[in-house]
């Protein structure tokens, strides 16, 4: 039994991987392998040149479209972007705002992660909002101040109902690709404080959000972490990739 009462959720981020053989080939394993066939929510975060192809094969299916970034503005003069129209246009569900690669590699801060919150819900989009820590943040104590901050940035500009209709995922910055995952109770620890600070400004989108883990998750720690009160399932990197893998991790956050 599910005592979270929050429906778990595993989303798989492919970041820029695969091409459109390679994609059509993991998303026909996926269907076949049943990876949605349980309780939990599958989503599937394909680079956007594959959206329409991956949307089109999982039509009849049980797995969710989501995309990997959106531009913070409405359609316009912005070339190399993509608007949060197009995607809910082309079937998107969910789409993830602020991962760690994108603040660090493309220089996006609290502000504009915000912005493009905001412009996903416009469009009926739920945002899978990324915060976490790097290594040295981390090692000066400076974990929960840093969480905070990333969601405050968020929750002030959007307003906590706007939670209502959106995920959060903690990813520490250091177990991103390397193999090191969060243990459970470092994980529980930034997931209650995300609550918490919900909480204070509304219990019941609190109780009801669901905080996904991710960093390094694999089949054989998936369930360790998706155990505790406050994970609600993952953001999955490079264990999305392979088919049999990320089944496995779908069937661990069933519960
Ligand atoms: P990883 O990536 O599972 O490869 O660590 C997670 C993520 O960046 O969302």
């Amino acid at each position: 039994m599910n005592l979270k009462l929050r429906r778990p959720l595993v989303a798989g981020n492919w970041k820029m991987h695969g091409n459109r053989a390679e994609a059509e080939r993991l998303v026909g394993a996926l269907i076949a392998r049943g990876a949605a066939a349980g309780t939990a929510e599958v989503v599937l975060c394909p680079p956007f040149v594959h959206l329409a192809d991956v949307g089109r094969q999982l039509a009849g299916s049980r797995i969710t479209l989501g995309a990997q970034d959106v531009c913070a503005e409405e359609p316009g003069a912005h070339t190399g972007e993509i608007a949060a129209s197009m995607l809910a246009d082309l079937g998107c569900r969910y789409v993830i705002v602020g991962h760690s690669e994108r603040r660090a590699l493309y220089g996006e801060g609290d502000a504009l992660v915000a912005r493009k919150f905001q412009a996903a819900q416009r469009h009926g989009l739920v945002p899978v909002l990324c915060v976490g820590e790097t290594l040295a943040e981390r090692e000066r104590g400076a974990t929960r101040e840093v969480v905070l901050r990333q969601l405050d940035a968020v929750l002030s500009n959007a307003g906590a109902d706007a939670f209502a209709a959106a995920v959060v995922a903690y990813e520490p910055v250091w177990a991103i690709g390397t193999g090191r995952t969060a243990t459970p109770g470092q994980a529980q620890e930034v997931h209650a404080l995300i609550r918490v600070r919900m909480a204070e400004k509304d219990a019941r989108i609190a109780a009801s959000l669901r905080v996904l883990y991710g960093g390094s998750v694999k089949a054989d720690n998936a369930g360790l972490l998706f155990a505790m009160p406050d994970v609600d399932g993952g953001l999955i990197g490079g264990a999305s990739l392979k088919a049999e893998e990320f089944t496995a991790i779908c069937r661990a956050a069933e519960g």
